[in-house]
């Protein structure tokens, strides 16, 4: 949903084309966030000082440059580099101070045009620039304020009132303040913007009246600084102090901020998450965060100087290597094959077995609440999308150890109907980004009732997993295609430790614990097995790809893994698939069946097994068109007459299962995209981290 990104060095002199290539890899890490357009604004240097080798970016009185282009961010790097080229802009001019911002946009207000792409402009001058992530959601009373006052707007979108409002803003209060010769300070101006503006936003400020200055804030949406003190790099381009602090010490710096750690990992891993109400102010070499206090503001329009705040830097864990592609062709692709991987790291360390010790598992971010999650009223599984199937693959586990009722709710739908939460409950948060804006409007709204609030995410420091009670990461790694695989399997494996976690204290589920617990060590193997099915998927892609629909049917453990197969299928393949509940076969989708339509039915061996059989049999009689995934030896069974398509998978405990039976169905759908020729990481009108409602 729209990624944001700015870079800025201070005394540490750099060419031109460093600037601009650090403000485009950052916008590439952050494409998967949205791709309708990108743009970025840079420094000019066409003063007459060419002769001068090294200088201080922008100053008074010479604009900023902006360059929007819709589509791709490849499309803004060419026609960057034949602009400045056209403009004779000098590439090695050397800036020892330089603030660039970046955006790359998932269209809401507006249709994508280089118009409607950000940084979004105060006008002519260009003397406030934003990039924004998020919506505004009272811009038309700001619009029809600030047109009054004069502005002339330019774009559709919500957030041209920001820069406009920040000029109004600044040309407010130099009057006020004439007299008293004070200057006003480029975070003044920004909090009285932040007063004035509702909604969700992270935002990134440039302006013509403080060069080398960058002035961010947030509210809802995520936002990141990143520092880096030059010349402490290690072989692996880590950064090695351990004593840096955001203080000025004269040091060169570069400081980075950033929507995720994607775009920052491979400058620092020194990083900082910025809090709601948060001001970032990054001058002179030095970053300071400020308290944003609405009513004090409001009350005194001599500004006192804001609280600021005290945090240390926290370091990243992420590698380089994990957020490139290596030798994959997509990153869909190389997500689905490190899935043994990225399972092995969820578990790791958290599973008690071996030698003489009782098998079980550790949760650390849980064990303190376990007793009070086991006398919950009920358990409420909340998120959007695949999150919530994992959430729905792995009630019946939780139900079953723990005794206590599991309720499944899409976060959106919970707050549409503003459904009953109690003190007594246990509401649990499944979230990839940790940063989905119905899933975190949710936490706020099941903690206005004094539920309990657990987090699983894969994000540390998203805002899921910071305003949670406790939690799990689930440690899968980073997740870059937009269609989330190895998320979705590690998702439900942590959730497995958890129902084990809740269960330990029951000796009659003893067996069925530590059988669960032999096969989660087993799992990798086992989707690696899983894996060697790649071809056999591609020939089947092959088949289908003409087709216009496909139903997938399931129950049971693998009613999850319907729904999430058919969500593959149809969100990178854009073709239509549905998942049904096998069950309701024959209340209505049976009238679909004919001998043309593509389905799958999911017949894996589990205690619904035999009641699939009987779909079987059932689709057969209509001349069902089928495909049967069964546990390995098993297609004679299922059907003894044969002329289907089997996908045979090894068999692991029940609940299990839909981790091993979903990998087929993401490389169909992989396959299936490449085939029909769509983008596999980058389908049309989605984008990952959904931060607005
Ligand atoms: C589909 C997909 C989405 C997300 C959903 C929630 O492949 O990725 O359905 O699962 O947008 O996102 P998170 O998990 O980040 O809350």
């Amino acid at each position: 949903m729209c990624g944001i990104f700015a870079y800025i060095n201070c005394n540490v002199p750099r060419e031109r084309r460093h600037i601009l290539e650090v403000l485009f890899n950052g916008l590439r890490r952050l494409e998967y966030r949205g791709y309708d357009s990108a743009g970025i604004s840079i420094d000019s240097d066409n003063d007459d000082d060419h002769h001068v080798d090294v200088k201080e970016g922008g100053g008074q009185g010479l604009p900023p440059l902006v360059f929007r282009e819709e589509g791709k961010i490849e499309k803004l790097v060419t026609s960057v580099y034949q602009e400045v080229d056209a403009t004779d802009l000098n590439l090695e001019f050397l800036f020892m101070s330089h603030a660039g911002i970046a955006h790359t946009r998932w269209a809401t207000h507006g249709p994508p045009s280089p118009r409607n792409g950000h940084p979004q402009s105060s006008g002519e001058g260009h003397e406030f620039l934003v990039v924004h992530n998020g919506i505004i959601t009272n811009f038309m009373v700001l619009k029809e304020t600030l047109v009054r006052h004069g502005f002339v707007f330019e774009s559709d979108t919500d957030t041209e009132v920001i820069p406009k409002l920040a000029k109004f803003v600044y040309d407010s209060l130099t009057a006020e303040t004439e007299s008293s010769g004070e200057a006003v300070k480029f975070s003044q101006v920004v909090m009285e913007v932040m007063r004035q503006i509702e909604g969700a936003y992270a935002l990134i400020f440039k302006s013509s009246h403080y060069p080398n200055e960058l002035v961010a804030c947030k509210c809802g949406s995520p936002l990141l600084l990143g520092v880096k003190e030059c010349g402490e790099e290690n072989k692996r381009g880590a950064f090695v102090s351990s004593e840096l602090t955001l203080a000025k010490d004269g040091k060169p710096k570069e400081f980075f901020l950033a929507s995720d750690a994607s775009a920052m990992v491979e400058h620092t891993k020194k990083v900082m998450v910025i809090e709601d109400n948060e001001v970032v102010h990054v001058r002179n070499g030095s970053a300071s965060v400020f308290k944003f206090e609405r009513e004090k503001i409001q009350n005194s329009r001599g500004m006192p100087r804001p609280p600021s705040v005290e945090r240390a830097l926290s370091t990243l864990a992420v590698e380089v290597e994990q957020i490139q592609k290596g030798n994959y062709e997509h990153y869909m692709q190389k997500e689905i094959h490190e899935q043994p991987e990225s399972l092995t790291t969820t578990m790791r360390g958290r599973l008690i077995h071996g030698g003489s010790k009782v098998k079980g598992v550790l949760l650390g971010g849980l064990k303190d609440h376990l007793k009070t999650i086991r006398r919950s009223r009920r358990i409420l599984f909340i998120g959007c999308g695949t999150s919530y199937y994992a959430g729905l693959a792995t009630r019946a586990l939780v139900e079953e150890l723990s005794g206590v009722p599991v309720t499944m709710e899409l976060a959106s739908d919970l707050l549409d109907r503003r459904g009953p939460v109690y003190r007594e409950d246990t509401a649990i948060f499944v979230s990839q980004s940790g940063e989905t804006a119905d899933t975190l409007e949710a936490l706020e709204y099941a903690k206005s009732f004094g539920a309990l609030c657990v987090g699983v995410t894969n994000t540390v420091g998203s805002a899921i997993a910071r305003g949670t009670h406790c939690g799990v990461h689930i440690n899968a790694g980073c997740e870059i295609g937009v269609a989330s695989t190895k998320a979705y399997t590690s998702q439900i494996a942590a959730m497995t430790m958890m129902a084990l976690a809740l269960g330990d204290d029951t000796l009659s589920s003893c067996n069925r614990r530590e059988a669960i617990i032999d096969d989660l060590i087993n799992l990798p193997n086992k989707v690696r097995e899983v894996l060697k099915l790649d071809n056999d998927m591609k020939e089947l892609a092959k088949e289908l790809m003409e087709e216009q629909s496909l139903l997938v049917f399931g129950r049971g453990y693998n009613y999850a893994t319907a729904l999430e197969g058919a969500l593959k299928v149809k969100e990178v393949a854009l073709m239509h698939s549905e998942g049904i509940l096998a069950g309701e076969m024959k209340h209505g989708p049976l009238a679909l069946v004919d001998e043309n339509l593509p389905i799958i039915v999911i017949a894996t061996r589990d205690a619904t097994c035999s009641k699939q059989q009987s779909v079987i049999q059932q689709l057969q009689a209509r001349k069902g068109r089928l495909i049967v995934m069964c546990t390995k030896g098993d297609a004679n069974l299922m059907c003894p007459n044969g002329g289907y398509r089997f996908i045979e998978v090894p068999q692991l405990q029940d609940c299990l299962q839909p981790i091993i039976n979903i990998v087929p169905f993401q490389l169909l759908a992989y396959h299936l995209t490449v085939l029909r020729g769509f983008n596999v990481d980058q389908p049309r009108n989605l984008a990952k981290s959904v931060t607005i409602s």
